[in-house]
């Protein structure tokens, strides 16, 4: 199978050509490598293959030449490119990480944990057309894909923690910045045992809201604060990011017709990848609380429940714990005092991983079965 790589050299696709390694994916494909500005130029190693020279990503003729296109260039590039594909009479397998194409009818969400159904029957029917979900969607999907696979939730509202990641490249090293200019800016004082820490204090807080206090790509500090907006204002009152979890979870469940209410706020805090979530679920009924964990525990491989205890939930539910590993840890479950069907919980997944490039590469692989 000729697979057409776009957009690998950036953040995800680094990290889905990582993965495409680990897991012998260039064994199986005869990988053709695409690129915006350098075309002609050798293309890089993977997996052992070399595969002659960059191809140029907005030539049709030569995408037009590949089965199926993996691309994690960004949803402008999907927006120009992918139309005159198309139009051009390419009937090969498009599998993007942009939102753009989401929320297509001919598209299908992939997040093949918890929706292979979907995935199979859109291959059987012809559909072409394949794109990773929004990340805090996906990770809490894997999280708590049984109780919505067994039609136990009536709603949930994520109260998200998301990481700087998924901001984008310049806004994890702006993080690192902002942390390294606050302690910078008050080491001395910090390291003197006598120093008050009121002193300190507002200090940093002046620090933090001064000129120099490094922000250009977040626009307001992350650092030392956080961001209660994410993504683009709607006139629903949601967030583009929010808005994303109702539609986005139940298009992947195929049940768009008969939708679960999800909704919550989504907000950024200072960790680097890995995005966190509390949830609040009301289910159908009154289960007990060993059921309601096995049946979470079961359905799929990487989810794991952590045991609501003060110690195992901060050594195994953090961003610090999880990052870099497709473990996906659910903890702090528990009955809330609004009624015995009202359930808390935790849940920690990498943003880069499971949140985007992972559902990628597994799409790849179903399609080579
Ligand atoms: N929109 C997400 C975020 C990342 O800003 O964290 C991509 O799904």
């Amino acid at each position: 199978m000729k697979v057409g790589l776009v957009g690998w050299r950036g953040m995800v696709g680094s990290v889905l050509m990582q993965r495409m390694e680990e897991e012998g994916d260039f064994d199986l494909i005869q990988p053709q490598f695409f690129t915006t500005s350098q075309k002609g130029q050798a293309a890089p190693v993977f997996g052992g293959k070399s595969s002659g020279v960059l191809e140029d990503a907005s030539d049709i003729e030569a995408l037009k030449a590949q089965d199926v296109i993996i691309t994690c260039q960004g949803g402008d590039y999907t927006k120009d490119v992918y139309p005159k594909l198309r139009e051009a009479g390419w009937n090969g397998y498009w599998i993007d990480a942009a939102s753009s194409l989401r929320m297509k009818d001919d598209a299908i969400i992939i997040l093949d944990p918890v929706n292979a159904d979907v995935i199979n029957r859109g291959i059987d029917s012809g559909v072409k057309t394949y794109v990773g979900g929004n990340c805090t969607v996906s990770l809490m999907l894997l999280a708590l894909g049984g109780l919505f696979e067994k039609d136990l939730v009536e709603w949930a509202s994520p109260m998200t923690y998301q990481a700087a990641s998924g901001a984008g490249a310049q806004n994890m090293r702006e993080l690192i910045s902002q942390m390294g200019a606050i302690h910078a800016n008050v080491k001395d004082k910090l390291e003197n045992p006598s120093s008050a820490i009121l002193d300190i204090d507002r200090q940093v807080a002046d620090f933090i809201g001064s000129e120099d206090y490094p922000k250009a790509a977040f626009g307001v500090p992350l650092a030392g604060s956080l961001i209660p907006y994410i993504d683009s204002q709607l006139e629903s009152g949601q967030s583009r990011e929010e808005w994303k979890a109702q539609v986005e979870a139940n298009k992947i469940m195929g049940r768009s017709d008969n939708q679960v209410p999800v909704d919550g706020l989504c907000v950024r805090v200072g960790a680097m990848r890995c995005h966190s979530q509390a949830i609040t679920l009301k289910l159908k009924k009154d289960l007990p609380l060993e059921e309601i964990e096995s049946i979470i525990a079961a359905h799929n491989e990487w989810v794991k429940v952590i045991p609501n205890t003060r110690e195992a939930s901060m050594k195994e539910l953090t961003p610090a714990v999880v990052t870099g590993t497709l473990s996906i840890p659910v903890g702090r479950i528990r009955k809330l005092a609004m009624g015995p069907e009202y359930i808390s919980a935790f849940t920690v997944g990498d943003q880069l991983l499971w949140g985007a490039a992972e559902p990628l590469r597994r799409m790849l692989r179903i399609l080579l079965n």
